[in-house]
């Protein structure tokens, strides 16, 4: 695991997109992990940038998103079929037959979760994916609890997640109950990642992620084990590391 502290914001997107754009040019048919919410804006915001001034092109690149809601129709606007649509994929030249994101109206949601893995497999592994990280130490809908060895699965979405997420919709009944995520074992295997985060209220579960011990109740410490994991951060975000860390 590699940790960079950055400035500010900006300087975090940019790093990590110029991360993602030597993968691209490197193995133009490269796997891309995306990640929704708001810490990958600015990685997409200029990776839209280079595809438009650079010719950064996508067109063989194949997609997965970490997770989805269960009950959304990919147009609904608080999908994340919807967000990575407008927040990147419409701006880009992504070919939409290799776009994958879980399908939350799926029948059989298990089933769907089984060739999602199995997917992710065939097309020969995830080469780089991109990672927030929840307030609580949370990846994609892994909350603390979830199991280290976890593969896409069906998760219930605690209270907390449902209230911080009622903004979003009319009334606490439209707030989905249920995600479809990738476990911490799917995110594990992939070749490279990329986890940014920014703000004062990502520091203390950055602390714990870079400094404690590893642990399913703060799931994000496990890409600790990762041989080539890189923690982009701005310096708010790690406002709480110990000073050898700040120094290097
Ligand atoms: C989104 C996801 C989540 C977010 C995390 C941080 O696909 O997997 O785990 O990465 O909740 O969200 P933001 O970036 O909005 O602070």
């Amino acid at each position: 695991m590699l940790l960079v502290i950055k400035k500010d914001y900006d300087a975090i997107s940019n790093e990590g997109a110029k991360l993602v754009a030597e993968q691209v040019r490197k193995k133009p048919d490269s796997i891309l992990g995306f990640a929704t919410g708001s810490s990958p804006l600015g990685l997409y915001k200029e990776l839209i940038r280079m595809h438009a001034e650079e010719g950064l092109d996508f067109s063989k690149v194949t997609t997965f998103n970490l997770d989805e809601y269960v009950g959304l129709p990919p147009g609904h606007d608080q999908s994340y079929h919807y967000f990575m649509w407008e927040n990147l994929f419409k701006h880009i030249n992504v070919d939409p037959r290799y776009v994958h994101v879980p399908q939350g109206m799926a029948d059989d949601v298990e089933a769907h979760c089984e060739w999602y893995e199995e997917r992710i497999v065939k097309v020969g592994g995830i080469d780089l994916q991109i990672l927030g990280i929840g307030g609580n130490g949370h990846i994609a809908f892994n909350e603390p609890g979830s199991s280290l060895g976890s593969r896409t699965r069906i998760k219930t979405l605690t209270e907390k997640t449902r209230q911080d997420n009622a903004r979003f919709f009319d009334n606490m009944d439209q707030v989905p109950k249920y995600a479809i995520t990738m476990g911490i074992g799917t995110i594990m295997d992939a070749r490279k990642l990329i986890m940014l985060a920014n703000g004062k209220g990502k520091a203390q579960a950055i602390k714990n992620t870079i400094e404690g011990p590893i642990s399913a109740m703060v799931p994000a410490t496990i890409v600790q084990m990762h041989q080539h994991a890189t923690v982009l951060i701005d310096e708010a975000a790690g406002s709480l590391l110990s000073e050898e860390w700040q120094m290097g």
